[in-house]
């Protein structure tokens, strides 16, 4: 089928590449030139693993086209995707100017009937907007239908996600357009469920805004733990054996980060503020991840009282590994706090440290190794459980001042760092001294 997608971001990319890939003939729009002229040098804008190749392989068999020119990205095409951003207000609700923006230029700009796909996570009742936006704007011999299709896709694992994904959740007004999108996902090979677009909306917040209450919970049972002698990891497997519970989302850490639970938790509480319910749960899902961000920083205070001219060693900066993803990552926060507490700070990431060096404070020392990063340090903070830093050489923790680690993803296996002469610290699990 002729698809087009507008948005070149994390979504739109992904959505483009993995359409053309099950055999769609996908045009991409975006009006940032650069990024176009570097996606059509096979350049993408984001790490994310997989995707250059299959990329580069589907615009060589002529299936993946980018353009800046909507005329030309619209052209002959049946189905319009919107994937645009919808960033955070102030007062936490989701800015939806952009995908008003783009249904105003497919009003004026589509010659032909056509379905308008929503991708970009949107409050809801966004899409029956986007319907009256577009049927304000189109000429009358022409119909557009929008249908919601939210996409459930993880950073790091999104192009895996596309083709292994739980569900492809449909909302549609109307048989025949449900039907037309069914069929583009079809070779997906996926459980398809279709609903009615406003349904289809709520379970997109509410699968994350649940996701994000898991991890809130088994953070506050971990630090119950921690005061209790128990082992959340023990915990949470034992929980997760019980069917009704599941064992995915229960790793206690320092707290969900990314552009996606931060965001649609606050825009969900504003969804249910908006019709007068206080959504009192999620609020303190919310909370609580705030807080479970400072519990290493707590630690820290704990183990030194002071942290002035310490030098503190920070792995990993990403909000989680296999992305180069800053947004909203504990480290924004834990390093900001860090360095107004005078302390001295060395900061390593594997691949994102130059979109680190972008937000974190610049006087911040950005280091290109794990060796640099810990040398002389009193202290290092595992912020992020990349491979390369689960499966560091403990002896390496013999170069920094005082051998101090403190695991904020409870990455490392106790029995792998009890025979070093390490203090190491994580979150509601036994200390090794
Ligand atoms: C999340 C959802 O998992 C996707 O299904 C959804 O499509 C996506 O948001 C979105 O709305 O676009 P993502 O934010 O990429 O995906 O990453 P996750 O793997 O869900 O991790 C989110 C955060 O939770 C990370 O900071 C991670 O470290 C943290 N986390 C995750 C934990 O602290 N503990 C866990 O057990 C799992």
């Amino acid at each position: 089928m002729e698809l087009a997608v507008v948005g070149a971001g994390y979504v739109g990319l992904v959505t483009s590449v993995c359409l053309s890939e099950i055999g769609h003939h996908v045009t991409c729009i975006e009006l940032d030139k650069s990024k176009v002229d570097k996606l059509k040098k096979g350049i993408s804008p984001i790490y994310e693993p997989g995707l250059t190749e299959l990329m580069m392989k589907n615009v060589n068999l002529g299936r993946l086209s980018f353009t800046t020119n909507y005329l030309e990205g619209f052209k002959n095409k049946d189905v319009i995707y919107i994937a645009v951003g919808t960033p955070e207000n102030e007062d936490g609700s989701a800015n939806l100017s952009y995908v008003d923006d783009v249904a105003k230029i497919i009003a004026k700009n589509v010659k032909r009937d056509a379905i308008v796909v929503t991708k970009s996570t949107v409050p809801v009742g966004t899409n029956n907007r986007i319907q009256t936006i577009i049927n304000n704007h189109k000429p009358s011999y022409i119909s557009i239908e929008v249908v919601s299709n939210p996409e459930f896709l993880r950073e790091g694992s999104a192009i895996y996600d596309s083709f292994h994904g739980d569900r492809i959740v449909i909302g549609a007004n109307s048989e025949k357009a449900a039907k037309l999108i069914e069929e583009i996902n079809k070779p997906f090979n996926i459980p398809i469920y279709i609903t009615g677009i406003r349904s289809a909306e709520m379970i997109k917040y509410a699968s994350n805004a649940f996701l994000a209450t898991k991890i809130s919970f088994i953070n506050e049972i971990a630090n119950i733990c921690e005061r209790v002698d128990a082992d959340v990891e023990q915990v949470a497997y034992g929980m997760g054996l019980d069917h009704r519970i599941g064992s995915h989302f229960l790793n206690a850490g320092i707290g969900y980060g990314g552009s996606c639970f931060p965001k649609d938790t606050k825009a969900l509480i504003q969804i249910a503020g908006n019709v007068a319910y206080d959504f009192e749960l999620l609020q303190g899902v919310v909370n609580v991840n705030k807080k479970q961000q400072r519990i290493l920083l707590d630690k820290l205070y704990d183990r030194f009282g002071n942290l002035k001219g310490k030098k503190i060693a920070l792995l990993g900066l990403a909000f989680k590994p296999n992305t180069d993803d800053m947004r909203e990552a504990p480290s924004i926060s834990i390093s900001s706090e860090l360095v107004k507490a005078g302390a001295i700070v060395y900061a390593y990431d594997p691949i994102a440290i130059d979109n680190a060096k972008q937000i974190l404070d610049s006087s911040i020392h950005f280091v290109y190794n794990i060796e640099q990063a810990i040398g002389g340090a009193d202290a290092a903070l595992i912020l992020t459980e990349w491979d390369e830093i689960k499966n560091m050489d403990f002896n390496l923790i013999n170069t920094m001042k005082y051998p101090l680690l403190i695991d904020g993803r409870n990455c490392i296996k106790l029995k792998d760092i009890k025979p070093y002469q390490i203090e190491y610290h994580s979150i509601g699990r036994s200390s090794v001294k």
